[in-house]
This record gives structure tokens, sequence and C-alpha cells, in this order.
């Protein structure tokens, strides 16, 4: 199989002076001086100290409301628009000019699908400020816009030039937006035996609500790149294993309104019921992986809600990307830690999983 280059590369910066620094002698990928533009999440410019200053580094720097409501064909159109941004938006020589997203995972897939539309292509920085989108979204290339209430129906694959990990951005998030991370982190750490290494060190130690990101995101991205690298456009199948927690997880998501992350906490449980279910996992090895997942990252396998009524969840099964047509489903399964299986089930024994998990399926 032969391994694509990434053009994600990964930048670490501990102060937004740093990373200010940075955008001042940002070039182009032919060297010449860079028109820089970030476009921003106005949560993160009223939060973060300091970011009014890192601003001032840019070109042109345009804000956004965050949030799934970004991603959506009407904010495209009214951004560009908007008097105030579109006229130095449109001019710009798109070439010599590099996007900033500076944001969680929304501003991220708004800020991508745009760029790599834009006059057919531009330069995209990915400087995420949740956690979730530093552990995931902001790495991959994958970008999104939501249509007619379904979620990233319209989307692109359009890797960064660069992701910027900024301590400063990140680490003054409420507490909450760090344990929703965790989802994701276990993820990967599940996925790959050094990431699950790492998650067992003293630096990465638990507090009981999840391990601490930020030690970690460097082993964490990596983790995900190499699987990116093997399947960059998700047409060999080998990418399809990140979709470990999110069969369920998307349901959740979509149904109950659920963050991201938690969502995929709790799928990544109904994963592992589902591979001792078919025997992927011997069941001394599936209580403990299900211990790990509560004690180390402080996941819970309860669902907090009524799950939709068994017609809709097979639709919605159905209806994701990740079935295979004629009532089959590719579910990723575990067979222990960084041993990952993709599993053709048919809807009907997922649900009779989920019941059994569940218990609780209205009919
Ligand atoms: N492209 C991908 O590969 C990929 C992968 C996973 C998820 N996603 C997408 O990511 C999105 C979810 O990401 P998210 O949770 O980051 O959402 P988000 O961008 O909506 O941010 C969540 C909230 O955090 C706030 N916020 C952002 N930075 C902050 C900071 N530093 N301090 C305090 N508050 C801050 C935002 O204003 C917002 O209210 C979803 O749309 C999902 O579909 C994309």
């Amino acid at each position: 199989m032969t391994r694509t280059r990434l053009k994600d590369s990964l930048q670490v910066f501990e102060s937004l002076a740093q990373a200010r620094s940075a955008v001042s002698q940002c070039r182009t990928s032919a060297g010449v001086l860079a028109i820089r533009v970030a476009f921003y999440d106005r949560v993160v410019a009223a939060k973060v100290p300091g970011f009014q200053s890192f601003l001032k580094a840019f070109d042109l720097a345009i804000p956004l409301r965050s949030g799934e409501s970004l991603k959506s064909l009407d904010s495209l159109q009214a951004l560009l628009a908007d008097p105030r941004q579109a006229p130095r938006l449109l001019a710009l020589p798109t070439r010599q000019t590099v996007f900033f997203a500076i944001g969680g995972g929304s501003v991220g897939d708004f800020v991508g699908f745009l760029a790599s539309t834009f006059h057919r292509g531009v330069a995209l920085i990915q400087v995420p400020t949740t956690w979730l989108a530093a552990v995931d979204s902001a790495h991959g290339g994958k970008t999104a816009l939501n249509v007619g209430g379904f979620k990233n129906v319209l989307g692109t694959f359009h890797p960064p030039r660069e992701t910027w990990l900024v301590h400063a951005l990140l680490k003054g998030q409420p507490e909450a937006r760090r344990q929703e991370a965790q989802g994701e982190i276990a993820k990967m750490a599940l996925l790959d035996r050094r990431v699950w290494k790492s998650c067992t060190q003293p630096l990465a130690a638990a507090t009981g609500a999840g391990v601490a990101p930020w030690p970690l995101l460097p082993e964490l991205v990596q983790a995900k790149l190499r699987v990116v690298a093997r399947d960059p456009r998700e047409e060999r199948g080998h990418r399809r294993i990140l979709n470990l927690g999110h069969t369920l997880g998307h349901v959740l998501e979509a149904s109950l309104e659920l963050p991201h992350g938690n969502a995929v906490g709790i799928g990544l449980f109904f994963a592992l019921w589902v591979s001792w279910c078919e025997g992927l996992l011997a069941t001394r090895q599936f209580f403990e992986l299900e211990q790990d997942l509560m004690d180390r990252f402080g996941l819970s396998p309860r669902i907090p809600g009524r799950l939709p009524k068994r017609p809709v969840l097979r639709r919605k099964f159905l209806g994701d990307k990740k079935s295979l047509g004629s009532g089959q489903v590719a579910f990723v399964g575990l067979r222990g830690i960084g041993k990952p299986v993709i599993l053709p089930l048919s809807v009907d024994t997922l649900l009779t999983h989920l019941d059994h998990f569940n218990g609780d399926i209205p009919e």
C-alpha cells in the first residue's frame, strides 16, 4: 500500500506572543510573505487574554459566530455578502493568501470548506481552540457544512498546510470542554497502543474527570495522522477505524443533542459491548476495558435521555455514511487495544445489541 505524504504539519506554541511572531513570518509555499487572514470565534476573542493583540499580526481578521449553525450554506452566503468583510475578502490575491481557522471544530469545518473552494483553493492553517478540535477535528483535512438538517453533507478533503497547537488558546476552557474531549482521546488510545501507554504515564495523570490533554496532544495527533496517511480520502477503508464509537455516537449527538465528544464516549462502551457480543473480546478483557474508560477517561456508558424509536434508529444507522447498503452497517469493533476490526453487521443485529446494551429502545 502506498503511503501518502501528509501536508498536515504540527507546530506547538506555549504563548500567544510566540504564535503572533509565527503569524508575522508566515510565508506562502513560494516563499513570499503571505497575506494572512484570520477567521476567529468571537467567544475566543472575548475569553482569551491578549487575543486582540494577537489579531494585530493579521492583514484581515473576520469574527465568526461558532456552532452548528455556522456550518451552513446560509452563513457562507452571509459572509461573502457582508458589506464589512466581502469587498476585502473577494479582492484578495488568493495564491498569496493563507487562511487561519481559529476556533473549535465548527470554525475549522466551516473555514476549511471555504478555504478549499474559495477561488479553487487557498492555503489553510488550523488553530484549534477547543480540546476536541485540538485532539481530533483540526487534523486529517475533512471540511464540512450541514444541509437540510443533515450533518456534514457538503464537504471536501483539504488538509491544512499546518496545524498550530497554542496552549494559551486552549488552557482557559471550562472543565466541561475538557471532559467533552475525553471520548476522542479514549478512542485514539483504544486504537493505538502507544497512545494507550502514554495515557497511563504520570504526565497525563487522570483526575477522575479524565486525562490532561495538553501533554498528550502531539502523540494523539500523530496517531490520527498515521491512520489518515494510509487512507487520506477514505477510499481504502482503513480510515474507517477512526469511526470507533461513532455509530451510536452520531445517533446520540443528533437525537439527544449531546456534545460530539460525550456522544462518542458512550459510543465507545457500545463498541466494546458489541465486540464482546460478537466474540472479539473475552469477558475479562471487556470488563477491564470498560473499567479503564471510566477510571482513566472519566467516561460513563449511561445514555442521558431516551433513545429514538426503533424505526428512527434503523433509518439513522442505515442513513449514516458507515452504511454498506442492503441493510448492513460497517461497525468498528475491537479485538484488544490497538486491534480494531471492521465488522459488517446487519442493522437488526445492531439493534438487538443496542437493546441489550441499553434495555430501553422505544417501539
Ligand atoms: N472535520 C473533522 O474531522 C471533525 C471531527 C470531529 C468533529 N467535527 C466537528 O466539530 C464540531 C464540534 O467541535 P467543537 O466542540 O470544538 O465545537 P464548537 O466550534 O462549536 O465549539 C464549542 C464551544 O466552545 C466555545 N469555545 C471555543 N474555543 C473556546 C475557548 N478557547 N474557550 C472557551 N470557549 C471556547 C465555542 O464558542 C463554542 O461555544 C462539530 O461540528 C463536529 O461535526 C469535525
